[in-house]
């Protein structure tokens, strides 16, 4: 299940279609923002998905088109747009899942700590629409800097006296769908099969692979270990100097943030067996937040995967003490912020 993805299941369930029925769409998605470089292949990604009933698109500009243009594909969602403040409460009616990648991205020497007061304001803006209008939705945030993003988004809500935390996820699976296709080029694995849990949070030393849990096992070197782990960290920055200023990761992120939003609707729609990494309120270590696995159900988070961190190896364990006070300040920077808006 960790491996799914929505475009090859979706092509699985078509070619098996008479012994495998294709399951009732019914379940309405939000994305706000779903006019940017995330937004619109993340749009279209969601809209091939089996399991969507309504598409509703909402950004402050130049969604009509992304939604007409969308609406043209022949799969069960309809699609409609919502512009600008006014239409955001309605945007945001009745849906089940809720994905926020609104907000400024990255140029090149830019840390996703800068994005802090732009996106800051962003995400609180839309996640008070979230609590008056769809409490009881699953919110994924995407928005950097991820790791003081989520903690905003739970003290609003907590504001407005309907936080959920089994329903509030932080969006890491980027760095999953990354440290799976490193290692799998590294060390010569079928891409499909390989699974690598990532911890901790979404922003340099915080972004912490895991590679003695990858599954299926295989043994690296000391080398090894310390250029992935490196590399998975700084996999967000290749791409934003790649493109040179015209933005950070966008296609590969959409294909994530599908990936999410697909397991999510499973869960919804009663799997029992979804399973992926992202950040949340945590008990697992003293941080209050945390990125770790999760199993997913109908309510949201149903456990977080403790095991994961049990028999660490001396690089892992040195890693993750020393991410905790970076993720304890973007936490505490949240929290704060969040609280001087009131
Ligand atoms: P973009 O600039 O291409 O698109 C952002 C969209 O948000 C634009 O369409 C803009 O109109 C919209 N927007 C701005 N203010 C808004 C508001 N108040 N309400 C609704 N929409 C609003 O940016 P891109 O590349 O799509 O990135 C979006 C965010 O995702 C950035 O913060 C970026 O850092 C983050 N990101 C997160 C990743 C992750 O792994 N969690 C990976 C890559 C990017």
């Amino acid at each position: 299940a960790l491996r799914d993805s929505c475009i090859p299941k979706a092509e699985q369930q078509n070619e098996n279609s008479s012994n495998n029925p294709q399951p009732e769409a019914s379940y309405k998605v939000a994305i706000l923002g779903a006019a940017g470089g995330i937004g619109q292949p993340l749009s279209l990604l969601i809209k091939m998905s089996p399991l969507v009933s309504a598409l509703h698109l909402y950004d402050i500009a130049n969604v009509k088109g992304v939604a007409a243009d969308i609406s043209h594909c022949n799969t069960p969602s309809q699609v409609l747009d919502f512009t600008g403040a006014s239409e955001l409460a309605d945007s945001l009616k009745d849906v089940d899942v809720v994905v926020i990648p609104a907000g400024v991205p990255r140029k090149p020497g830019m840390t996703r700590d800068d994005l802090f007061n732009i996106n800051a304001s962003i995400v609180r803006t839309l996640i008070e629409a979230v609590a008056d209008n769809c409490p009881d939705a699953f919110v994924h945030i995407i928005s950097n800097p991820v790791n003081s993003t989520v903690p905003i988004a739970a003290e609003v809500l907590k504001q407005k006296g309907v936080y959920n935390p089994k329903k509030l996820f932080g969006v890491t699976t980027l760095d999953v769908v990354r440290a799976n296709t490193f290692v799998a080029e590294k060390k010569n694995l079928k891409l499909i099969d390989v699974n690598v849990p990532v911890v901790g949070g979404h922003a340099g030393i915080t972004i912490l692979p895991l590679l003695s849990k990858t599954k299926p096992w295989v043994s690296f070197t000391d080398e090894e270990v310390q250029e992935l782990t490196v590399r998975i960290q700084n996999a967000g920055t290749e791409v934003v100097e790649a493109k040179a200023g015209a933005g950070s990761a966008t296609l590969s992120m959409a294909y994530a943030a599908a990936r999410f939003v697909e397991s999510s609707l499973r869960a919804l729609d009663g799997d029992g067996d979804v399973y992926e990494c992202c950040y949340v309120q945590s008990e697992l270590t003293e941080l209050p937040f945390f990125a770790s696995r999760v199993k997913l159900g109908r309510k949201g988070v149903e456990e977080v995967i403790s095991s994961d961190l049990h028999g660490l190896t001396a690089y892992e364990l040195t890693a993750l003490e020393a991410l905790k006070p970076e993720l304890e300040a973007s936490i505490e920077k949240g929290i704060m912020f969040a609280h001087k808006q009131t």
